[in-house]
């Protein structure tokens, strides 16, 4: 098939992109390849499921590999995609990519470069050791953290949360842990996120969003990205710590030669955001803003990447300035993700967007214990209220009566 006038979003999740190039007007050929083909793609994009319609293992790389093959015109890419660099050289070779290039990613992905570049910017992170070579001692200092709770094991390569662990000196303790991670403080404070678009030399932000994550609650597996929530930044963050995260933005987009959206993880630390890692790229919580603001991110990124234009401060209205959008009872809105409790085959989607999920499967998908099962969206007047509604909107999904039944019936 000839794909070169064509546009390829590949990702582990494409949905919202997808919407989100719908939104900007865009309307050449749209072909996405992800993980998932959900049902609720915009009407007029082909979709592609790896594993499905792709042969191949559910990895991020073989999903890459397949984008390749495609040899689509353009292509842009979201989310598990920055872990693969080399893979990115070889798209850029034979498709133009609208995004980070894949020495930015490369650079980024690098946690000796990227602790160096926080350092040289004093820009607070969590503390941080690589891992010994086996037989040589851990740092006393993080010993002392994981008996007390307070310490984490991460992968060199992550993404949405899902391989981070608690590191438990009576389970085994740290010569069970893989070498190819690093250990770093858990802070206990809110985590979230700062979106931006940079045209490698200057940026703008676009929001922040609080990420959400609770395995009690939400029943959120571990670590595992469990959703944003959007709202005032006033109301949970420090005129200072948004000046930090700023700062953040400006010297990444400068450093990395950042292009296009980006979006800098980090967890608060009695009011100081600790810098966890940058996406290079289109993130979950940028749906959110989109809604918010009424603009497609993905037309300010094109804008951004291929005529190095940026929009005016403050675009969608939900950085610094304020938040002028919406009525009351929506000031928060937030998108929660509802995973699978137990192997289950999804039932009918009509089911699921009847109660306003999206992400939605088709009808007879083999969803693994742990993996997501749709999205559902809520707002509130205030943050908690927001996370109340989502959990409402979780609770009212696990009880519907043909997706029980067929958990049951799966497992
Ligand atoms: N040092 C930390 N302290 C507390 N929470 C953390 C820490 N590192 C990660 N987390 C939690 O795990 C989530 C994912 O971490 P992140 O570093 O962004 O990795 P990933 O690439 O998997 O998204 C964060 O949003 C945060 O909630
Ligand atoms: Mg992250």
């Amino acid at each position: 098939m000839d794909n070169s006038r064509t546009l390829l979003l590949v990702g582990v999740s494409t949905r919202a992109l997808a919407a989100s190039v719908c939104r900007s007007g865009y309307r050449g050929p749209l072909l996405t390849l992800d993980f998932f083909a959900d049902t609720d793609h915009p009407l007029r994009c082909r979709r592609l499921a790896l594993g499905r319609d792709v042969p191949g293992p559910l990895t991020t790389g073989v999903l890459l590999r397949a984008a390749i093959a495609l040899e689509p015109g353009a292509v842009m890419f979201s989310g598990g995609m920055e872990n693969h660099p080399r893979l990115l050289a070889r798209l850029q070779e034979r498709s133009r990519v609208i995004g980070n290039s894949a020495g930015s990613v490369d650079a980024l992905g690098n946690l000796d470069t990227f602790l160096r570049f926080l350092g040289c910017h004093e820009l607070p992170y969590p503390r941080t050791w690589v891992l010994p070579e086996p037989g040589r001692p851990i740092p006393v200092a993080a010993v002392r953290l994981a008996r007390q709770g307070r310490l984490l094991w991460k992968p060199r390569h992550g993404g949405g949360g899902v391989r981070i662990r608690d590191v438990c000196p009576e389970r085994g303790w740290i010569g069970a842990l893989p070498r190819r991670g690093y250990l770093q403080e858990k802070i206990r404070g809110v985590s979230g996120s700062v979106s931006f678009v940079a045209d490698s030399h200057r940026y703008r932000v676009l929001g922040y969003s609080q990420a959400l994550h609770d395995p009690v609650v939400l029943k959120i597996p571990g670590h595992a990205y469990g959703g944003s929530l959007l709202g005032p930044p006033e109301e949970w963050l420090s005129t200072r710590a948004r000046r930090t995260l700023e700062r953040a933005a400006g010297a990444a987009t400068q450093a990395f030669d950042l292009r296009g959206l980006n979006g800098i993880d980090f967890v608060l630390d009695r009011g100081v955001p600790r810098i966890l890692e940058i996406n290079p790229r289109f993130t979950a919580s940028m749906e959110l803003i989109e809604e918010a603001s009424g603009q497609s991110l993905f037309a300010l990124h094109r804008a951004a990447c291929e005529r190095g234009r940026l929009p005016g401060e403050d675009v969608t209205g939900l950085g610094c300035k304020g938040f002028s959008r919406g009525s009351h009872r929506q000031r928060w809105r937030g998108k929660g993700i509802v995973y699978a409790l137990e192997r289950t085959i999804a039932g009918p989607p009509g089911q699921l967007q009847k109660v306003g999920a999206r992400d939605v499967p088709g009808s007879g998908t083999l969803l693994r214990q742990s993996w997501p099962v749709c999205t559902v969206y809520a707002t509130g007047a205030t943050a908690a209220k927001c996370r109340e509604a989502l959990k409402q909107c979780g609770c009212a999904v696990r009880q519907l009566s043909g997706f029980q039944s067929r958990i049951r019936s799966a497992s």
